[in-house]
């Protein structure tokens, strides 16, 4: 869903740009990772197992793909003189604060998805000095299943939703995230961890009322709490990442969650 955006932003920007998925590349594979990403100036690993709840009773096959994987780029990235940057999640967070997270906020990893973005993130700062972190979340795009558009489908099959209101975040179109990897590389900003959010923040069922109102359904959002449904992995109920490492560095944060979605809405739904 994010790489296919990273690929159209690099373009326009006016880069050359070379996109891979598997088979072509297996970033589990260390030898065919590093004969692949020979000869490149930048490489985005956008790869990742992104299954929350199966990571957890396939931890190691997570581990693989989300710790594993940055190691071999990061060490074929360093080999051949490249940037890496890699894409990691709120979930290395506990997410029981009250305030945004900083980028040096201790990680504390409470699903087996999030300990595996962890291991990533200290596998790509392990092996290669010329690195970009950048720490997402809620991301929906139009090249993927995401939330507005299951919400979408049940708004149009029902009268009433019910909602979680008890998780908050900050709902990122990939687009904007894409546009944001792309003025980090052009800032040439120095190696360390960024978060690529929208700023401000909601809960679930708050954006559900969005998607709602964006589409002009008049359906009821209840809410409810996140213990109704039996989620194998842990959800952080406080997902929300500061912004301070991309001011530092003077490179303007994504815009506000509600103005974003206005902007993405009708390319992501396809309306
Ligand atoms: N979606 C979110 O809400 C969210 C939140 C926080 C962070 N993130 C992070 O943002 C990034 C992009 O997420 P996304 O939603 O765009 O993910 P996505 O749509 O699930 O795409 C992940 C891609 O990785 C590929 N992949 C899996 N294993 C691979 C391997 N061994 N070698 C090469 N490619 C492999 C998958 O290929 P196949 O299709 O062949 O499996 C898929 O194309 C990921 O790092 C994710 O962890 C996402």
């Amino acid at each position: 869903m994010l790489g296919q955006d990273v690929v159209a932003a690099a373009d326009a920007a006016g880069a050359d740009v070379v996109a891979m998925d598997r088979p072509e590349i297996d970033i589990t594979d260390p030898a065919l990772t590093a004969d692949r990403v020979a000869g490149f100036d930048v490489v985005v690993n956008c790869a990742a197992w992104t299954a929350v709840d199966a990571a957890e009773d396939e931890e190691a096959a997570a581990f693989a793909v989300n710790a594993v994987g940055p190691q071999n780029l990061a060490r074929a990235a360093a080999a051949t003189g490249a940037r890496l940057v890699h894409i990691s999640t709120d979930y290395v967070f506990a997410g029981n604060g009250e305030s945004p997270c900083a980028e040096d906020a201790p990680m504390a990893p409470r699903s087996a998805y999030g300990r595996t973005q962890a291991a990533g993130e200290w596998a790509v700062s392990a092996n290669t000095q010329d690195y970009l972190i950048v720490r997402t979340a809620w991301l929906y795009g139009a090249g993927g299943p995401n939330f507005p558009k299951t919400m979408a489908r049940l708004g149009a099959e029902r009268d009433v939703l019910t909602v979680v209101d008890d998780q908050q975040g900050q709902p990122t179109w990939t687009v904007d995230l894409a546009d944001l990897i792309v003025r980090l590389v052009a800032a040439r900003a120095p190696s360390g961890t960024y978060h690529g959010t929208s700023s401000g923040a909601v809960t679930w069922n708050g954006f559900a009322r969005a998607i709602m109102a964006t589409l002009g359904k008049n359906v009821r959002v209840d809410p409810v709490s996140s213990a109704a449904f039996a989620a194998k992995a842990p959800r952080p109920a406080y997902s929300v990442l500061g912004h301070g490492a991309l001011r530092t560095v003077g490179v303007e944060p994504i815009g506000a969650w509600d103005q974003r979605w206005a902007a993405a809405a009708k390319t992501v739904l396809a309306l």
